[in-house]
This record gives structure tokens, C-alpha cells and sequence, in this order.
């Protein structure tokens, strides 16, 4: 694939965007984001992206009739920064088969829990209120299902007896900083490979390359 070339999605604060940048800046990362595109015009994440110096564009959803006619748009800026790689990094807009065709394992999402509990809206919420021990957070690649695709890694935060959702959002958000620029890494890196739909990573050492048990969550 040669150096990875990644467009971010995004649709709000923009907090793994801020670990993707961080992460690209090391040299010996093999990737670099070549622009930053959010749906939402007032995405706090456009700054963080300016800030860093990155091109930006917003395309936002409400001004298309179809889901469609902003994906295509959204393909041809995509195309146009010549990204040969695409991240949804808090990215809220569900995209059709069409696109995620488009973008086929050349596209990762995040999302804060343990794949495929959760999947959806309201992570924390529902994790506190089944009682669950341990929730996390997910790298995968994007297919047409909503939040589904082959794995690439996970990370474990356990449920306080007192955590309130806000409480384990941040402790789940502080380990998306972890897993998403180390997910970022692997493929740069061209050790990744998917074979029935399961992600094999050559020359995995460590399991904390594929796995993290958070130990600031007292794990
Ligand atoms: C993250 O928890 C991500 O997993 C979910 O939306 C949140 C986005 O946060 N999909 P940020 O915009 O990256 O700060």
C-alpha cells in the first residue's frame, strides 16, 4: 500500500483526531493524515485539525436530499486529498453499502465498547445499567452494518461500582487514545491482513498489540 495517506472523519470534538495527529507526528510512523472532514460545520474538531496545521473540509449532511448524494461528495474530497486510507473518528453519519464498498478495508472506525456487545448508541449507559464488570473500546474495520467488521483491537476498562456513564466515557475515551493510534500503526506498518473476516497481525509479539487491559482503569 506504500505510506498510508488517511482522511479523518469526523463529527465532533474531535479527541482521537487529536491522538491520530499526535501519533503521526512520530517518525517512525509510516502514515500521515492528509486532511480532516467533518458533516457538521461547528464540529469542535475543526479547530484541533486547523491548529494542527491540516487541510479541512466540511461537508455537511443537512444541505443533501440523500444519503447518496453526500456520500458521493464525501468520496470525491476523500479522492481529491489523495487518502488511500479513511478513519471515522467520532464520525456520526450511518453510511450505506455504497460507500463502505468504496472504502472496503481501507476504513476504520473506534467505538467505545467491547465488540459486538454494544454496538450502537448510549455504550456506557447500557454497560452500568446490565451490571457488566468490564466494557472497552474497539478498532475494527467498517462494514455495512453498523458497527460490525472484522476487529482489530480491543481494549478492557472495567465498570465501577460507582461510575456514572460520563465517568466511564472518560476512562473508556482515554484508552480509544491508546488502541486507535496503535491500530494506525499496524497497518502502516503493513501487518495486518483480514482472512474470513478475522484480523491477522504478523509478527504479533506482544498481546498488548492486539489487546490492552487498561492499567490507569486499575485493571
Ligand atoms: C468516541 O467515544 C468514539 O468512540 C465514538 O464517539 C466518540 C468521539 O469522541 N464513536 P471524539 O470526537 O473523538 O472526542
Amino acid at each position: 500500500m506504500g505510506r498510508l495517506k488517511i482522511a479523518v472523519l469526523i463529527s465532533g470534538r474531535g479527541s482521537n483526531l487529536s491522538a491520530l495527529i499526535n501519533a503521526c507526528k512520530s517518525e517512525s510512523m509510516p502514515a500521515s493524515i492528509v486532511a480532516v472532514i467533518s458533516n457538521r460545520p461547528d464540529a469542535a474538531g475543526l479547530v484541533r485539525a486547523q491548529r494542527a496545521g491540516l487541510p479541512i473540509t466540511v461537508i455537511d449532511h443537512r444541505q443533501y436530499r440523500t444519503r447518496k448524494a453526500f456520500e458521493v461528495d464525501l468520496d470525491t474530497a476523500i479522492r481529491d486529498y489523495q487518502a488511500n486510507f479513511v478513519c471515522n473518528a467520532g464520525f456520526m453519519r450511518i453510511l450505506t453499502e455504497w460507500f463502505v464498498r468504496r472504502w472496503y478495508d481501507k476504513h476504520l472506525n473506534v467505538h467505545p465498547s467491547l465488540l459486538p456487545a454494544y454496538p450502537g448508541l448510549d455504550t456506557h449507559k447500557r454497560a452500568i445499567k446490565d451490571g457488566a464488570r468490564i466494557t472497552g473500546c474497539t478498532v475494527h474495520f467498517v462494514r455495512a452494518t453498523l458497527d460490525t467488521g472484522p476487529i482489530l483491537i480491543q481494549a478492557a476498562v472495567p465498570v465501577l461500582q460507582d461510575d456514572t456513564p460520563n465517568s466511564l466515557a472518560d476512562r473508556v475515551l482515554a484508552t480509544e487514545h491508546k488502541i486507535y493510534p496503535a491500530a494506525v500503526r499496524l497497518l502502516a506498518e503493513g501487518r495486518v491482513s483480514i482472512i474470513n473476516e478475522r484480523v491477522i497481525i504478523d509478527d504479533l509479539n506482544t498481546p498488548e498489540e492486539a489487546f490492552i487491559i487498561n492499567p490507569d482503569a486499575g485493571c
